[in-house]
């Protein structure tokens, strides 16, 4: 079981702003070399990450061949004539000319490189520690090394060219000149290069592409802004990406500039060439498909490859990626960071600019305002179709049962024990709904596409009664969401996530909301998730109305859109009190402990109703510091209900699912096992009470260690266990009195039993609640209840 948990400490941040660039790159986890016959790429789902090869033109059945067995890499890419793979953390690179025998390590030691890329002869790679570029095998055609920030590193046939900060594209090699004057004119955000020619975006989303053109290879097809990316260039060839369907458009060759599909009907990640052939990676099931190019149509195979991954793993979570993460990424990624969603595909063209623009909001919490509901839309979703199933089981029972999922709980303050009874009476009459079992998404998609119209009927039925669904949920049609942000303005956008991106928004009637936009114009798969997420939030806020749960305002569905509003959170997110971006910003939460533990208080206590209280319990999922939110008050709610499940009755049970989440912030024992209760949940809150207390981030870097990140469960467990809450304690409060150290002592304590690795030795989310009232209690009140709170420290100490 340490095991396990030692996956959220062995992760290497170095790299990290670098790849969440939206680059195409020419770095990435799958390459060709053409020359030595050879296709690598980096598996998904193991560590050590793994690299494997085959032979182009081996037979189907041979089994492909691993590359240094022992150590984990990163990424791979491959000239002509070798390639190179880039060890996970960039302190190290090897280089092989095809069979497994000639591997050589290239590069040992630091700084740190990344974006590793092979041209013809040479390898170039970005020095992360000088933000320069570095050559290795130059044959005295290349600098070693020059000084800049570049990104988009490409490598050619005689050329390496990078993309300036400032939107120019810089080119080095014998070839520099002819390569980079073709972009003097333009302002650029990605480039690959071919063995002759070279192919990118600009920053209006247009194809540019220069150098040999003999074939046809540099022909630019016109298009819409984005309509082609991720390019893949070959020796007289050209692929690409065309949105929104994902899949491969190739011209060049001997056909000329003439555009063809060789697969029509394949959705596919990425591309990548060499010589004469292609490869892309299939988003289906993340297989390898390649074709030759100059035939264009035959010989269309699949590798033999294990499945690859759709992108290099990065150590951190969510809010690393500016365009969200692959929802799968945590169990690509083996637990050891996430894979960002590329910012091309995410960029749909606002079609019209709004005409004027609000005036931007000044101060710094309408500030953090903005950024809040980045979180609603931070995950994508597995399934959440059970609670699709329930719903659509619920409103066959209409109002009988209906009621029964809304119990109206008391407000927690008043820690009502009429209210709870009430709910559980409810529970026992309304049927068992929670032995709802797990659906594969493929299965249930034609449920949830009928079902989305049920819906909309069903809640405009049900809009009459008191207790309707109405009351919670309006439905808005198009029009309306586009005039309440200004026909999405960019200006009043909030947040983005795999699965949409949040505006502020301004109602008719005078609400300020946060509305949610499901991506638009989707490739088949996305749209497939974007529902599954869509439908899962909207059934499980609809029918949750809790004080400590951010609510609902409405939804809209119209042909493809799919829009959720939410109440506006005026103070933004837990994590952006704790871990402010600007250093000047003084939040009242950075300051008070009493704050500090009011909000945590809040939080337990809508994580207990959905485990106790709703009908069939609901798992969470995803609790992390940028899911509870603060409204203007200052009250804090949780948010994000795109990951969540609905619960096994019991205490004891639980649901197999694949691992979903966060790094950091997910329990080991769900990762290690695929199952899924609800102290998973507890494992989460705990991290978030380690972080509350210790104000470092869930996994940091700590700047007594040896420099590598580490997990605030590591830093603060040992030194909990060894009596030293004091040496922990986040230092920009100001020193804690007496009873507020007894305060801390008993969250802290606490914090630990919730991280303990094994699920059933971990308090119930209901113990917290307690344990959170009476630190609360010794704050507010200076209680000198010192027996009573060992005693709860006991009580938890003897849990079995
Ligand atoms: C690849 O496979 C072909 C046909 O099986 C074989 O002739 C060739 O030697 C192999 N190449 C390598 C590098 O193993
Ligand atoms: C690269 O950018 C960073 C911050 O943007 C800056 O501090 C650094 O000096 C730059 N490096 C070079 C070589 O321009
Ligand atoms: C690369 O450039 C060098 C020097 O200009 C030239 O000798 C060599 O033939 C070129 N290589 C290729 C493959 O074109
Ligand atoms: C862009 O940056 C490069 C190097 O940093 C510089 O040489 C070039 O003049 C800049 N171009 C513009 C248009 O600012
Ligand atoms: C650019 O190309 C020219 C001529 O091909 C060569 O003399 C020069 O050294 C190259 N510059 C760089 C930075 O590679
Ligand atoms: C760039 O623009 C200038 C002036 O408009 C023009 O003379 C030049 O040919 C252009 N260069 C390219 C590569 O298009
Ligand atoms: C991108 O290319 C298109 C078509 O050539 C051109 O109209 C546009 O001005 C370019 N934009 C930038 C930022 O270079
Ligand atoms: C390349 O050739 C095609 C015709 O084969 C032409 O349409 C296209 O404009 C050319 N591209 C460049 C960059 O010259
Ligand atoms: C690709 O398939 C779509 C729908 O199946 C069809 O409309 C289109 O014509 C096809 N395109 C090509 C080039 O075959
Ligand atoms: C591409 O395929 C053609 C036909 O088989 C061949 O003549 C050509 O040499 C190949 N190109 C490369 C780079 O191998
Ligand atoms: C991937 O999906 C394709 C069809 O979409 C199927 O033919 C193939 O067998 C699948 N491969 C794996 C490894 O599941
Ligand atoms: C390739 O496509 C052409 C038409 O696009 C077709 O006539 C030909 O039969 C196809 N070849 C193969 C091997 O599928």
């Amino acid at each position: 079981m340490r095991f396990e948990l030692e996956f959220f400490t062995v992760l290497t941040v170095v790299a990290l702003l670098f790849f969440s660039s939206d680059a195409v790159g020419s770095t990435g986890t799958l390459a060709i070399s053409f020359g030595t016959g050879t296709v690598c790429g980096i598996s998904a789902s193991s560590l050590p990450r793994a690299v494997y090869c085959t032979n182009i033109s081996g037979s189907v059945s041979t089994s492909p061949y691993q590359v240094l067995s022992t150590v984990s890499f990163d990424s791979v890419s491959a000239g002509d004539a070798y390639l190179c793979g880039l060890k996970t953390g960039g302190e190290a690179f090897f280089c092989w000319n095809g069979d497994s025998s000639s591997i050589k390590r290239v590069y040992n030691g630091s700084p740190a490189v990344a974006d590793l890329t092979v041209g013809e002869t040479q390898v170039s790679a970005v020095d992360l520690s000088g933000n320069g570029i570095r050559w290795w095998r130059t044959a005295n055609l290349f600098p070693p090394s020059v000084l800049g920030n570049y990104s988009s590193l490409t490598s050619g046939n005689n050329f390496t060219c990078a993309i300036n900060t400032n939107g120019t594209v810089s080119c080095w090699g014998p070839l520099n000149n002819t390569m980079q004057s073709r972009f003097s004119n333009y302002s650029m955000t990605t480039i690959v290069a071919g063995d002759s020619h070279i192919c990118g975006l600009n920053k209006s989303g247009f194809v540019i592409c220069g150098g040999s053109n003999s074939s046809g290879e540099s022909y630019a097809p016109a298009g819409s802004p984005y309509e082609y990316t991720r390019f893949a260039l070959g020796s007289r060839h050209t692929c690409a990406i065309k949105r929104p369907n994902g899949i491969a458009v190739c011209w060049g060759g001997p056909g000329g500039a003439q555009l063809y599909m060789p697969l029509n009907g394949t959705s596919f990640e990425f591309l990548v060439a060499g010589g004469n052939l292609t490869c892309g990676l299939t988003t289906n099931n993340y297989t390898v498909l390649c074709w030759d190019s100059h035939f264009r149509n035959v010989s269309v195979r699949t590798l033999p490859l294990p499945k690859i991954l759709p992108g290099i793993c990065v150590a951190g979570g969510d809010d690393i990626c500016s365009c969200g993460t692959y929802p799968d990424s945590g169990s690509l990624c083996a637990g050891t960071g996430v894979i960002c969603q590329r910012c091309d595909y995410q960029n749909p063209v606002i079609a019209s600019p709004p005409p004027a623009l609000a005036p931007a909001p000044s101060g710094s919490s309408v500030h953090i305002g903005w950024r809040v509901y980045a979180i609603i839309g931070t995950v994508g979703t597995f399934l959440g179709l059970c609670a699709v199933a329930y719903f659509v089981w619920l409103i066959c029972r209409r109002k009988k049962v209906h009621n029964s999922v809304m119990p109206t709980i008391a407000p927690p303050s008043a820690s009502n024990n009429t209210g709870v009874a009430t709910a559980i009476t409810h529970s026992s009459s309304g049927g068992n709904g929670g032995r709802i079992r797990f659906y594969s998404r493929s299965s249930s998609a034609p449920r949830s596409r009928i079902f989305s119209r049920q819906w909309s009927r069903a809640l405009q039925r049900q809009g009459s009664g008191p207790s309707s669904f109405k009351d919670h949920a309006d439905e808005f049609s198009f029009q309306e969401l586009e005039k309440a942000t200004k026909f999405f303005s960019l200006e009043l956008k909030i947040g983005a996530g795999s699965f949409g991106i949040v505006y502020r928004g301004l109602l008719p009637d005078g609400r300020e909301v946060a509305i949610k936009r499901g991506e638009a114009n989707s490739r088949n798969k996305r749209f497939q998730e974007k529902e599954d997420a869509f439908q899962s939030e909207l059934a499980f806020l609809s029918r949750l109305n809790h004080k400590h749960l951010v609510s609902l305002t409405g939804f809209c569905v119209e042909n493809d859109e799919r829009l959720l509003v939410y109440e506006y959170m005026k103070n933004g997110a837990l994590h952006d009190h704790l871990h402010p971006k600007n250093n000047d910003f003084e939040s009242p939460v950075i300051s008070s402990w009493k704050m500090r533990i009011k909000i945590l208080l809040d939080a337990s206590r809508g994580i207990e109703y959905l485990h106790n209280y709703a009908v069939p319990p609901i798992i969470h999922r995803d609790i992390k510091s940028s899911n509870i939110l603060l409204d203007a008050n200052w009250v804090a709610r949780v948010s994000d209900f795109g990951l969540s499940l609905t619960g096994p009755n019991t205490e004891e049970g639980h649901l197999e699912t694949k691992a979903a989440g966060t790094v950091g912030y997910m329990d080991p024992e769900y990762y290690g096992t695929n199952q899924v209760t609800v102290r998973s949940d507890v494992y989460g809150f705990g991290v978030v009470m380690l972080e509350v207390l210790t104000g470092k981030r869930a996994i940091f870097k700590y700047e007594g260690g040896d420099g590598e990140p580490v997990s605030v469960v590591d830093y603060a467990v040992p030194r909990i266990d060894a009596g030293e809450v004091g040496s922990i304690v986040d230092s920009r409060v100001a020193p804690a009195a007496s009873q507020e150290v007894e305060a801390l002592e008993l969250i802290a304590y606490m914090a630990k039993h919730c991280v303990r690795l094994e699920g059933r030795e971990r308090p119930s989310i209901a113990d917290v609640v307690v344990h959170l009232e009476t630190a609360l209690a010794l704050i507010e009140d200076g209680l000198r209840s010192g027996s009573s709170t060992s005693a709860s420290i006991h009580s938890l100490e003897t849990r079995d």
